[in-house]
């Protein structure tokens, strides 16, 4: 059985940061009993960042002004950033994280009442009311996940299969810190996996490519191909995941990141937003390769990257990332559990037969095998039912929902969007591969008049067709 290498839920997340010794180096994971290793999130996690602009009568340089309220109140700045707003024509935005400290509520209450626009982005966002959740703005700011991990990725469990391997220990620290110094646009460092590592992944590599034919959904078999071919899919070599990213990305701008362990769900979820899946690098233990109690490069490689490399099915995660921004964290886990029966534990009908999308399906023979059987209860995919359906993580599931196709799971996951409480849109531009807060009506006339245009030249197209 294989997990996922997302928390629960967001009680996961502070349990962690309970769990911290405060005495703990601020830069090195520190090694806890057992050999386990865990690592503090920087402080980044009790910052706050203001995003506000100037009214549009305001005069010149009101940043310096609005700065002195900062130092007035003792609210340390961490960064500072200026930018052209795009609520309003000709007008400039501000974007100022603070560090914890001083008088925040005075400066806010200033701002609020001095500022043509305000709004608070916050992980501390529980304790402020009207703060939305923090979120990446830009492709870059997944590199603060590295600090916000909620264990290191060498921490194993006492009924781990590597528990009492220190050779295997220190590799998954190895795999771990690769993953902790990553920085976005960086290639993700080739690794030379070890004979015993190959003969593992070779093992698995037999067994469920032997199955996929029957198995697995159209689009995974369409693609498994191409990764042969293009990526170095071999039964004696496991793929790079730097070739493996590229060629998502050229295929439906997809890329993968390495994650040095498990990310909070509202993290990895954000990730999906920018098409970036967080991915594990390290191999199951090599005692029992045929299992896993986490996510490894097998369950990435063979059960999630194929399906990443087709269109509809990115598009279908990425609307359950950008549902995921700022969303409250009773949607968070909704939306976790709507993953989990669909990218993880997914089933499809294709004329007319049941077969398997979900990674943890096809990277698990056992439950791939037995998901198709008349055993389980199958269900129709229905998000707002599908995220309340309770499932065991460590067992094969006895409940499977049914997608009759990416699209359609897609429109579906878009209506149920909708229904989260969340005061602005949001949309993800990829030509500066950031995340747009949809709060005004020039952004919206902006967004319809580009709409229009692309109405125009598909029209333009369906016209020459015809001609
Ligand atoms: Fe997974």
């Amino acid at each position: 059985m294989i997990g996922t290498q997302i928390a629960r839920n967001s009680s996961d997340m502070q349990q962690y940061r309970d769990s911290v010794g405060k005495g703990s180096p601020p830069d090195k994971p520190k090694l806890m009993d057992g050999g386990n290793y865990i690592k503090e999130g920087r402080d980044s996690a009790k910052s706050t960042c203001l995003i506000f602009s100037p009214r549009e009568d305001d005069e010149v340089g009101s940043l310096g002004r609005y700065l002195k309220l900062f130092a007035k109140h003792k609210v340390n700045l961490l960064h500072i950033e200026s930018r052209s707003s795009a609520r309003t024509v000709d007008n400039y935005e501000f974007m100022v994280e603070c560090a914890p400290g001083g008088d925040l509520a005075a400066v806010i209450e200033t701002l609020r009442d001095q500022c043509g626009y305000f709004s608070i982005i916050s992980r501390n966002h529980k304790d402020n009311l009207g703060t939305v959740p923090w979120f990446p703005g830009r492709i870059r700011d997944l590199d603060r996940f590295a600090n916000q991990i909620l264990s290191y990725g060498s921490e194993l469990d006492s009924d781990h299969p590597g528990f009492t391997d220190t050779v295997y220990r220190a590799r998954r620290k190895y795999f771990a810190d690769i993953a902790y110094h990553y920085k976005h646009g960086e290639p993700i460092p080739r690794v030379d996996y070890t004979p015993a590592e190959t003969a593992t992944w070779g093992v698995v590599f037999r067994k469920l490519t032997s199955m996929y034919p029957k198995y697995a959904c159209r689009e995974h078999n369409h693609v498994f191909p191409l990764l042969i071919e293009n990526c170095g899919y071999r039964e004696d070599n496991i793929p790079q995941l730097e070739d493996i990213s590229n060629f998502l990305k050229d295929c439906t701008g997809f890329t993968l990141r390495p994650v040095a362990g498990l990310l909070s769900s509202r993290d990895f979820l954000a990730g999906l937003a920018f098409r970036v899946f967080h991915s594990t690098q390290y191999i199951r233990h090599s005692s029992k390769p045929l299992y896993t109690p986490e996510p490894d490069v097998c369950h990435e490689v063979l059960g999630h990257v194929p399906l990443f490399a087709d269109p509809a099915f990115a598009q279908f995660s990425q609307v359950i990332g950008l549902a995921s921004l700022g969303a409250p964290d009773e949607y968070i886990e909704k939306l976790a559990t709507c993953f989990w029966f669909t990218v993880e534990f997914g089933l499809c009908r294709q004329n007319g037969e049941l077969k398997a999308y979900g990674a943890g399906l096809l990277s698990s023979y056992g439950e791939l095998e037995y998901s198709l059987s008349d055993k389980p209860e199958l269900r129709p995919f229905d998000p707002a039912k599908t995220a309340l359906q309770k499932y065991p993580i460590t067992e094969y599931q006895p409940v499977y929902f049914v997608a009759e196709d990416f699209e359609d799971a897609k429109e579906k996951m878009i209506k149920f969007a909708q229904t989260i409480p969340r005061k602005f849109g949001v949309r993800y531009d990829p030509y500066t591969q950031s995340v747009n807060i949809i709060d005004s009506k020039h952004q919206i006339e902006d967004l319809v008049t580009n709409v229009n245009q692309e109405v125009q030249l598909l029209m333009d197209a369906l016209k020459k067709l015809k001609d």
